[in-house]
């Protein structure tokens, strides 16, 4: 039993074997970037939840939010503010019915509101769970109100019946294509096309086998069709896999697909999909050996481009508790198209008594094809809608639904992989960088309630920020970008956040602005700030693919911080990283530190306890970045300590940096040495004037004192910075992975052992089993 199931794994991933060894596991965020009441707009309801579904009404300049029992027209630019709300309760006979038929009339009793569309005259199309017996009605927006019109829809294979089940839903032409269960027990799963010629799947194990549902898709593949092909729609789900032959259940990916003008059969498959055609999505993981599953898929198109560039950015994660690591896989919509249009079917066949065996079917295919499209082709035989399709086509895809051949993502890998808190939802956004590079970036929602920015750069996996902008870890239970806006809306069980696709404020140096590796983000050196691209007139410093830190300017330098200490006393000399990939390291007097009882490391700073006399001298913190087999070193911070041996209470440190005001005595100091400085310059170029000096003619050791300052200078910069500490905080890393992550360690932290599935065997004769056994 363990055999065979370790079997079928085996063939399910072949490309997992080829994978590098040094694939990078885990991908750190760069940044992280705790809750704090600034970094997104927010909105909740009191005593409203569960804003399961989103709506952008670009049109109306709303974000429309549908709740459990209520519908929100929110402000698209500014979702606080509430522009009008409509309940849809549903009426004390439901719940007592609903809770007759055994459901908590406190949860599953109540309106929960699952479908949001558009519809082509601008009204929306609204379904909710309705106590267990799911409607649908007519929504306008007018005059500043939304209301319902007309009488309720029977919203029976639309909108599920339990509010915990999963479900997929897309509006094209004003007909609802959904994917969910038709009944109450929740025991028949369709994907159905709601229209006056309503289709749907067969209820057999072979179309659909226990799915969860995951996402839908439009592709308009009739455009510029040189066979005169169909529109499709794609739906994203997981099922329990027939074709597996493992005595455990093993669940797969799948992607399906039907064509919009699909009508039925005229006696074999009447009403139901004659093109509903389905495979095995693959996204290989190193680290696992059962199959990764979909959780929800993006599709990105360029609109100057045809569709077959449009790419579906998928979300991954693993099927065994296990792993706690989570996928990002791309596919091409040309490839997925091309093994629907030109692949092999699977076919079962019996072996031994009441057991079937799936396997590559490789006998005679009927004209016309399949599951194919009307095209022309078929056009040309007389064949002009489903409904003329001949018994035989028809038969061989009721029996035969499924694809041989897996998709594989591109490249053959994900383009990202993250540990820790699941995925959850996935948009992706192409920006222009200052090169004039397309990046695409991808914005992911997580169960811990945050929001991840990440980029792929020629294969290398980066993530730029992690932003909490829920405050308790809530499932993101909704992702949705608005290119009119440029903002980012996420929703989630308690509430719904917006935030901006950049916030490059965030970066308070040149070198922490280039080393974000941000596509939004420059480094306006004339300004000194680190600002938003397209809001920039000016040549602004980037470098997100080879990171050239040198491009930065020098910043002036300024002296160390001066510290005082009594024998015997506490200190805190802070030093926060910018970055969660960055090493901190400290000097004392230009030689490294080691941390003892006395000199503890912690998160954002140095620690001198118990001071004593050997405790003076010059602090430097250095921060270390790496990026592929460069090191950038910065200096973080630079204190000159002083044991000041006339005991407590008489100008010594106390231990709390934070309450203490040594932000004016550094300005003041700043402005001391800066008279100073041109004081003396005035006096040198006097003498140079005068010719009582002769010019100095020291090129090479120029230089270096050159770097040498600007090194210093670095440190000056973020010293000077460490005086508005207080402020910063909330935007400066402080996460526990800080500093002990270096990127391609493979990931630290509390982690489950992620090896119980037994070691990884190299077992290439067997990968493809079935495949061998044709009929
Ligand atoms: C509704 O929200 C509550 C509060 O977060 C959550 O506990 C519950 O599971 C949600 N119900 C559904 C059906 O999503
Ligand atoms: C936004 O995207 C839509 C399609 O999704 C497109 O029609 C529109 O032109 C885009 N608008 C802007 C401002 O880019």
């Amino acid at each position: 039993m363990c055999l065979l199931r370790s079997l079928c794994v085996f063939w399910l991933l072949p490309l997992t074997l080829m994978l590098e060894e040094d694939s990078q596991l885990d991908c750190v965020p760069r940044r992280t970037v705790p809750y704090h009441s600034d970094n997104a707009l927010r909105f909740r309801e009191e005593g409203v939840f569960n804003y399961s579904s989103m709506l952008l009404r670009e049109d109306l300049g709303l974000l429309v939010l549908g709740s459990r029992e209520a519908v929100f027209a929110l402000d698209l630019k500014d979702i606080s503010n509430k522009i009008a709300s409509v309940e849809w309760k549903v009426s004390q006979q439901q719940v007592d019915d609903c809770k007759h038929k055994g459901k908590d009339p406190e949860t599953e009793c109540k309106n929960y509101i699952r479908i949001l569309h558009k519809m082509e005259d601008g009204r929306m199309y609204v379904c909710g769970t309705n106590a267990f017996d799911p409607e649908c009605k007519y929504m306008s927006y007018a005059g500043g109100s939304l209301t319902f019109e007309g009488a309720a829809e029977d919203g029976k294979g639309k909108c599920p019946f339990d509010p915990f089940q999963n479900y997929a839903s897309i509006m094209v032409d004003d007909s609802l294509y959904s994917a969910t269960s038709m009944n109450f027990l929740g025991s028949e799963p369709v994907l159905m096309r709601n229209s006056e010629a309503s289709l749907r799947t067969e209820f057999k194990s072979s179309w659909l086998n226990e799915p969860i549902f995951a996402s839908m898709a439009h592709m308009p593949e009739s455009e510029q069709s040189d066979d005169g092909d169909d529109d499709k729609v794609y739906l994203f789900f997981s099922e329990a896999a027939v074709e597996c032959d493992c005595f455990n259940k093993l669940v797969v990916s799948r992607v399906a697909r039907v064509c919009k003008g699909d009508q039925g059969g005229e006696r074999t498959l009447q009403r139901k999909w004659t093109s509903f055609l389905k495979t095995r999505m693959d996204c290989p993981v190193l680290d696992s050996q059962l199959p990764y599953l979909i959780q929800d898929s993006y599709r990105w198109c360029d609109l100057r481009l045809n569709w077959k560039d449009c790419i579906f950015y998928t979300i991954f994660t693993p099927q065994s508790d296990t792993s706690d690591l989570s996928a990002v896989c791309a596919y091409r919509v040309s490839d997925i198209s091309k093994v629907f249009s030109s692949g092999k079917y699977k076919t079962p066949v019996p072996v031994e008594t009441s057991f079937v065996k799936w396997v590559m079917y490789s006998g005679e295919v009927p004209v016309p094809r399949p599951g194919a499209c009307i095209n022309n082709e078929a056009r040309s035989e007389g064949i002009t809608q489903t409904l003329d399709l001949p018994d035989r086509t028809l038969q061989f895809i009721k029996d035969k639904p499924l694809m041989d051949q897996a998709i594989q993502p591109i490249g053959g890998r994900p383009v990202l992989m993250r540990r820790g808190a699941t995925f959850t939802r996935i948009t992706v956004t192409q920006v222009e960088d200052a090169d004039g590079e397309m990046s695409h970036v991808m914005f992911i929602g997580t169960e811990a309630g945050t929001v991840l920015k990440a980029v792929n750069y020629d294969g290398e996996m980066f993530i730029i920020e992690e932003v909490h902008v829920f405050q308790s870890p809530e499932p993101i239970k909704n992702l949705k970008f608005s290119n009119v806006t440029g903002q980012l809306y996420a929703g989630s069980d308690l509430g719904a956040a917006q935030m901006p696709l950049a916030t490059c404020e965030r970066s308070l140096t040149c070198w922490d602005c280039v080393l974000a590796r941000d596509p939004y983000c420059g480094w306006d050196s004339v300004d000194g700030r680190c600002v938003f691209l397209s809001s920039s007139q000016r040549q602004l410093i980037q470098s997100v693919k080879k990171v050239d830190v040198s491009l930065c300017p020098p910043v002036e330098r300024t002296e160390p911080v001066i510290r005082s200490i009594w024998p015997g006393g506490n200190l805190k000399l802070s030093c926060p990283s910018p970055s969660n990939l960055a090493k901190v390291s400290w000097e004392q007097d230009k030689k490294a530190l080691t941390p003892s009882t006395r000199l503890q490391l912690q998160q954002d700073g140095l620690l001198i306890l118990n001071a004593s006399v050997n405790q003076a001298g010059l602090y430097r913190c250095l921060i270390v970045e790496h990026f592929k087999d460069k090191e950038y070193t910065t200096v973080g911070a630079e204190y000159q300590v002083q044991i000041d041996p006339r005991g407590p209470g008489k100008g010594g440190d106390v231990l709390n940096p934070q309450a203490q005001t040594d932000g004016p005595s550094v300005a003041g100091l700043q402005a001391g040495v800066g008279l100073l400085l041109i004081f003396l310059l005035a006096l040198l170029g006097w003498n140079f004037y005068k010719g009582h000096l002769p010019l100095p003619c020291i090129k090479k050791k120029e230089q270096q004192s050159q770097q040498k300052l600007d090194r210093e200078a670095q440190s000056s910069k973020v010293t000077y910075r460490d005086g508005v500490t207080a402020e910063n905080k909330h935007l400066v890393s402080d996460t526990p992975h800080s500093g002990s992550n270096n990127n391609h360690a493979g990931g630290g932290g509390p982690l489950p052992d992620s090896d119980n599935d037994g070691p990884a065997v190299n077992l290439p004769s067997m990968q493809y089993i079935d495949d061998e056994s044709e009929i």
